[in-house]
């Protein structure tokens, strides 16, 4: 856990993607999560599946199964209802049972999602009573550090439309290099411990101390069960940001058993 947070449970949050193709394969890999995660005791874990999924693996309307389970979406739109074709709105979602979504993950933003829509998209659902994770990251890593400048410009303008404090300590942060989404290696743990707290020092830029170290940054690209353990401690993370190994239940599972046994 990063120091300078005052969390001490680790979130992870599983972005199902446009993952699985059938409603009862998405009901089986979110049993087999629900029974695992029933038996953490230090770790928290959100399922993101696609949005049709969602409705099918909540158990109530609480949004909450067993205490440690949360459901989430991987987009929603930055209006609450009306003549919106095609969008899901984050009261939607929320009278579904969702407690967290997903904005900006860099697959959208390579659609044309820009920071303005991702700061509407948060500001949408803290305005509904849910926590945004908002995904920032840097495509390529240059030797002059300009990725520092690129992450602390996303995070500012990712945020630009969020000034109330109150409603920024119930942000989550996503750090994803866009280098290591999908690829083989994640990054260095040492190397994501300066970017959290790069990210926390912008944060406390934005809205003060206090609200920086409220705030869960999480870590996501290529996370599996043998690097995930490493990456909270070393990192210093809040928690992680899973995609590929979330719909994966024996990977999956060992992930959510190596981050719980921490020390
Ligand atoms: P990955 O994806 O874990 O498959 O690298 C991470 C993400 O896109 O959030």
């Amino acid at each position: 856990m990063s120091q300078n947070s005052k969390r001490n449970r680790i979130l992870i949050a599983g972005n199902w993607k446009m993952n699985p193709i059938t409603r009862e394969e998405a009901k089986r890999i979110a049993k087999s999560v629900k029974s695992v995660a029933s038996k953490l005791d230090k770790t928290d874990v959100v399922m993101c599946p696609p949005f049709t999924y969602i409705s099918s693996i909540v158990p109530s309307r609480s949004g909450v199964a067993g205490g440690n389970v949360y459901y989430g979406a991987q987009d929603t739109y930055t209006e609450i209802q009306g003549s919106f074709t095609g969008e899901v709105s984050a009261e939607i979602l929320k009278e579904l049972g969702c407690s967290y979504v997903i904005v900006g993950h860099s697959e959208r933003r390579k659609m044309g999602e820009t920071d303005t829509i991702v700061s509407a998209k948060a500001s949408a659902v803290l305005r509904a009573g849910m926590k945004p994770i908002v995904c920032v990251g840097e495509e390529v890593r240059d030797s002059q550090g300009g990725y520092l400048d690129i992450v602390s410009a996303q995070v500012k303008s990712s945020l630009e439309s969020i000034t109330d404090r109150r409603l920024a300590s119930k942000l989550v942060i996503a750090y994803e290099p866009i280098w290591a989404i999908g690829a083989k290696e994640a990054m260095a743990p040492a190397s994501i411990q300066e970017m959290t707290i790069f990210i926390r020092k912008t944060l406390a830029d934005i809205y003060g101390q206090e609200v920086a170290v409220v705030v869960p940054i999480l870590y996501g690209g290529a996370v599996n069960g043998r690097n995930a353990q490493d990456i909270v401690v070393q990192g210093e993370v809040d928690g992680l940001l899973v995609g590929r190994e979330s719909v994966n239940p024996p990977g999956f599972k060992e992930l959510l058993k190596a981050v719980d046994l921490r020390k």
